[in-house]
């Protein structure tokens, strides 16, 4: 197999309970380097958890994580499993990029700084490398020139796009999209898609939680849907978008274009 075709995201048995509702009930799913997915289901389905679990952000209580071969918040003595001290776990998540629903920028910090805080205190670049390469990325993503905003002064997509750029300053090796768009007014959600759309084709490997079925059948290499805890159906989005096999997919599909 070649590199350009390895997985670079792994799951296998992905299963989480809060209290005895059982959120996640085995998750088996791969994503190829440079790849996209979206993961698409209903509202209470397990989509932001399964990402929250992928990034660490909550514990799993089965299931195996590989992010680029390498096992996520474990490790194996013997045939046991230990989880990895904190400081260890946060060298891992590193190599996610989180956005959220919500642009979760830090208010009190300018563009600039929401930037370049990580990669100098997590990744302990210098200070001018870190402002650097964050001026880069406004360009990216359209914002040169917005360096010394705070977050209140730029619009919803503006935000997002920042939040993009921060998340990508950590140079991590996948991008993890939780309905990025949703909270936008419709007309800045073309913005934030157009920058995914940039993100994808330089081969960043995304999973991407979405509503947005146009940009899943354009930009995703693979879809996935999920309900109730489960991934029922998968495949290239001519077949789970154009065909569903499964039930709740058609269920689904048909609520968005009715
Ligand atoms: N921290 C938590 N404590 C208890 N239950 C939780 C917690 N987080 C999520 N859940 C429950 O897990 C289930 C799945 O939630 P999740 O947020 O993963 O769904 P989702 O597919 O992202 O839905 P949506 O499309 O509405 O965002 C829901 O029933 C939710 O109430
Ligand atoms: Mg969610």
């Amino acid at each position: 197999m070649t590199a350009s075709s390895s997985v670079m995201v792994s799951l296998r048995g992905i299963s989480k309970s809060f209290h005895h509702d059982h959120v996640l009930r085995g998750v088996d799913l791969d994503v190829r380097r440079g790849r996209v997915c979206c993961l698409l289901g209903r509202s209470g389905a397990g989509k932001s958890t399964l990402l929250r679990c992928i990034n660490m952000l909550e514990t799993i209580d089965r299931g195996l994580i590989r992010v680029d071969g390498e096992l996520m918040g474990h490790r194996f003595v013997g045939d046991s499993l230990h989880r990895l001290p904190e400081r260890l776990l946060s060298k891992q998540r590193a190599e996610l990029g989180m956005v959220f629903q919500r642009f979760n920028l830090f208010g009190h910090l300018t563009v600039l700084e929401n930037i370049v805080t990580a990669p100098v205190r997590v990744r302990g670049e210098s200070r001018q490398q870190a402002e650097a390469r964050a001026r880069d990325l406004l360009a990216h993503v359209g914002l040169a020139g917005r360096e010394g905003y705070y977050p209140a002064q730029l619009s919803g997509g503006q935000q997002q796009r920042v939040a993009i750029a921060r998340a990508l300053a950590m140079r991590p090796k996948v991008m993890l999209f939780d309905e990025p768009t949703s909270a936008l007014d419709p007309e800045l959600v073309g913005e934030v898609l157009a920058v995914m759309r940039d993100l994808a084709s330089e081969g960043m490997t995304m999973i991407v939680v979405t509503h947005e079925i146009g940009f899943a059948r354009q930009v995703a290499d693979q879809v996935a849907f999920m309900d109730d805890g489960r991934i029922v159906e998968q495949g290239p989005p001519a077949q789970v978008l154009g065909a569903p096999e499964h039930e709740s997919t058609q269920a689904f599909l048909s609520k968005l274009v009715s």
